[in-house]
């Protein structure tokens, strides 16, 4: 399963890209004005810290002619930009014109499985259903994920099922074992995989055998 960053935080995309977690990251206009950073800069200076890796832009226009027009900009700031679109008649006929001309596309704001087979048909490149924002709703947005990947599987869509709103380790684990392509989760969430009680634990004792030993190492 490929791990994207949920952020505009450079400092925090860096660490992680330099100890080789990423393969991608997501951005919003609500991450974005979190930043507090100028929209274009930004995304500029991401494409360049993951090279190669799809860095989703979200255009703000709600109009199909508006989201061109901005997908335009968006796109010309590096090839790796994945326009983010949001899922409505506009969005999908949007994602339609820029999957054909080459561009990836990630449509946003997917709720129900009915909705990501839409969006399948329109090509998209990435399918964002929101884990954690259907769970405050007291739906297990986990079952939103295995449906989809049943049904991309029932038709062998290319579309890439691409975890949202991922607000714990739990949504990452049970991502990955129902087979999802790609999560996108915040940096403190990613960081909070590697922590594990008997690591630390384990980790101590060690440290104070070898304290006991005396010794150095070179
Ligand atoms: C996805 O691309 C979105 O940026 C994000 O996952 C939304 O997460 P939230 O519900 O925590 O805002």
């Amino acid at each position: 399963m490929k791990f994207f960053a949920d952020t505009a935080d450079t400092n925090d995309i860096r660490e992680l890209a330099d100890a080789g977690l990423l393969d991608g990251v997501t951005t919003n206009p609500s991450l974005i004005h979190k930043a507090g950073r100028n929209f274009l800069e930004v995304v500029a200076e991401i494409c360049e810290i993951v090279p190669g890796m799809p860095v989703s832009a979200e255009v703000v226009a709600l109009d199909h002619e508006g989201m061109m027009r901005e997908a335009e900009i968006v796109r010309k700031i590096a090839d790796n930009v994945a326009v983010k679109v949001p899922l409505t008649i506009d969005g999908l006929k949007t994602c339609k014109a820029l999957t054909d001309d080459g561009t990836m596309v990630n449509v946003t704001l997917c709720f129900s499985a009915n909705q990501a087979l839409l969006a399948a048909k329109a090509g998209a490149t990435f399918i964002s259903p929101f884990v954690g924002r259907h769970d405050d709703t007291g739906y297990d947005g986990m079952n939103l994920i295995s449906d989809i990947r049943l049904i991309y599987d029932n038709y062998d869509f290319a579309t890439q099922i691409l975890v949202a709103s991922v607000r714990h380790p739990i949504h990452i684990l049970e991502s990955a074992k129902l087979g999802a392509d790609v999560m996108t989760a915040p940096p403190a969430v990613i960081r909070q995989l590697v922590k594990h009680p008997l690591t630390d634990k384990g980790i101590d004792a060690f440290m104070a055998d070898w304290a006991k030993t005396g010794q150095t190492i070179g």
